[in-house]
């Protein structure tokens, strides 16, 4: 059940942590970090019954009710400062992990370390991180199923920076297929005079040949996002 994308997040998961697992769904990526003793506890939030009761069958089968609270509830709002140490956000949109960070600021405030994995615009949450206090620690990429996801570990004074991700295979892969998709959004954008004359228009130019820079760039060993 723990594709390379949930591994990828566990991996920012430091040993014995206490963690939140933000709209758990089925519940795996919280069962997987009690069962590798990753996290001593869990909290699982859901916002919807479906994945809330899916959610507590499967911890249930697995006999770990006692490590795995799951709470009903939207985003980190069903907790309480000081609840847990870790807070994992995955495979939702950058726009709504930005909005569930910023709805519970005493909660975010009382974590030691961010894990967020966003399924598009990543760069909502880059924001989010600079605007907030947090630093990017470091950064990973997994790919499942042909598609390049991105996993961002944040905190508030890493002590160094690793950048797991500079040194990925995937690295390149990704910025080819983020070009590609930033040029098939500029195409359609291209058709309407309105479009063309927005700020977006403008910050898709700009990324498109920041990327063309990187792209060959990417090839050597010490390539940075940053
Ligand atoms: C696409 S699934 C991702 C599940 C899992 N985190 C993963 O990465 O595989 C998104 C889940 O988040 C839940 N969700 C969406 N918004 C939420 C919120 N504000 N609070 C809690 N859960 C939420 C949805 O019900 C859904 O189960």
């Amino acid at each position: 059940m723990i594709d390379s994308r949930i591994a990828a997040v566990m991996n920012f998961v430091s040993e014995k942590s206490r963690v939140v697992d933000v709209g758990a769904d089925h519940g795996w990526l919280s069962i997987e970090l009690v069962k590798s003793l990753r996290a001593v506890k869990v909290i699982a939030t859901e916002k919807n019954l479906k994945p809330f009761a899916a959610a507590q069958k499967n911890i249930s089968a697995a006999g770990l009710e006692n490590l795995i609270e799951i709470r009903l509830g939207d985003g980190l709002k069903v907790l309480s400062p000081g609840d847990v140490d870790t807070i994992c956000i995955a495979g939702m949109g950058g726009a709504l992990i930005a909005k569930i960070l910023s709805d519970a600021p005493d909660v975010v405030h009382s974590a030691e370390r961010l894990i967020l994995q966003p399924m598009n615009a990543a760069e909502k949450i880059r924001a989010w991180t600079a605007r907030n206090g947090w630093k990017i620690a470091d950064e990973d990429l997994a790919e499942d199923a042909g598609i390049i996801y991105e996993i961002i570990c944040a905190e508030k004074n890493p002590s160094e920076k690793i950048f797991k991700r500079s040194s990925s295979p995937l690295e390149k892969k990704f910025l080819a297929q983020r070009l590609k998709k930033l040029q098939r959004i500029l195409n359609e954008m291209s058709k309407s005079s309105a479009a063309r004359e927005s700020e977006k228009f403008f910050a898709t130019l700009a990324e498109i040949e920041s990327l063309r820079k990187k792209i060959p760039a990417c090839a050597g060993k010490n390539f940075s996002t940053v």
